[in-house]
């Protein structure tokens, strides 16, 4: 129990990072530090269905996608407070698709879909019987409490020199999705811009269709999210109604259930993405090896998905690293940045 941990960025990374930081007992403290807190952060805009997407490399997506799914099971999906909801997922083809997923290996429960649960004009497909979804809002709300009833400190504080959290602490991971690429002069992100309708109907499983364009159909508790859009390098925050039109007309290519004159619109959402070519999860030792800075981010459209293996890796570049910090000699660091 000797130190203290700074974690920049109030995401469901940053919260799932904190959480796990907590839950070993093994910190005197863990605090929060963000620009914007939930609701007003980019996850509460997330579709947030379990389901690698949009992320690289692949086979640390699939391993953090499975070690997430684990995690849910056993400790989240029980909890009726953390807004999650088992359903299972298709993917599907409108071609027979030869090629399994890259993340088949990690996933057990990965199987190809039957005959009947192929919507009429598609002719493949995955399953898995066991994904789930997350009511965004109640699962970003769970996360706050969760963290905060464990001992975390959340701050609304901006940071905008990655020097200045270490002067608090010598850990501090990042977490700051697409503020990374301002606050560490990261130039690999930038944004994949989605939207998203948001209707009060809903549906027995959810449905990704990204062969030809991206289109999704995602029950959560109180409504079901339609996708979506991946708009790279485009930070046009505002839903465009060519978007929207969009959406709905490929919703209803996969079943006339969700044809719009049925459909009861809540509203529509616009995130963006954290993309990066890869996620970013590794450490840099500061100032003469003093100083432990750990990235974690760039996720893409899978934040939601590798987000507690994420956390989980964490912890071990932590635990690996610690041995080799040495006493601090001064208290802000000079960053020297391998980017
Ligand atoms: C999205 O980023 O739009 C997304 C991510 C995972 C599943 C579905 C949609």
């Amino acid at each position: 129990m000797v130190k203290d941990v700074l974690i920049i960025g109030c995401g469901c990374i940053g919260l799932s990072t904190g959480i796990l930081l907590l839950k070993t007992k093994q910190y005197n403290s863990v605090k929060i530090w963000a620009k914007d807190l939930p609701p007003n952060v980019t996850s509460n805009k997330a579709a947030a269905l379990w389901y690698p997407f949009l992320s690289n490399p692949p086979d640390k997506v699939g391993k953090w996608s499975a070690e997430t799914m684990e995690y849910f099971q056993k400790h989240i999906l029980n909890d009726p407070k953390s807004g999650t909801l088992l359903k299972k997922v298709n993917e599907l083809f409108r071609k027979p698709k030869k090629e399994d997923p890259d993340w088949k290996p990690f996933i057990k429960s990965f199987r190809r879909a039957r005959k009947d649960e192929l919507p009429e004009g598609y002719a493949d497909g995955y399953a898995i019987d066991d994904g789930f979804v997350m009511d965004t809002d109640m699962y970003m709300n769970w996360l706050v409490d969760t963290f905060k009833a464990l001992g975390g400190q959340i701050e609304q504080r901006e940071v905008v020199d990655i020097r200045e959290p270490f002067i608090y602490s010598d850990i501090v991971i990042n977490c700051t999705g697409l503020g990374a690429k301002e606050l560490v002069k990261d130039g690999h992100m930038y944004p994949t811009r989605g939207q998203i309708v948001v209707v009060k109907n809903t549906s027995d499983r959810s449905i990704m269709d990204e062969e030809d364009y991206i289109c999704y159909v995602i029950p959560r508790i109180s409504n079901t999210v339609l996708g979506g859009t991946a708009q790279d390098h485009d930070y046009n925050m505002n839903p465009t109604k060519q978007d929207t039109d969009e959406i709905l007309k490929r919703v209803a290519a996969i079943s006339p259930k969700f044809s719009r004159r049925k459909l009861e619109i809540l509203g529509v959402k616009v995130g963006l993405r954290p993309s990066r070519y890869e996620i970013r999860l590794e450490p840099e030792l500061l100032q003469d090896n003093s100083k432990l800075l750990i990235h974690n981010y760039g996720h893409g459209g899978s934040g939601f998905t590798v987000s507690w293996g994420c956390a989980q890796e964490v912890l071990n570049l932590i635990q690996q690293n610690i041995p080799n910090l040495k006493q601090s000699k001064s208290k802000a660091p000079i960053l020297q940045s391998k980017l």
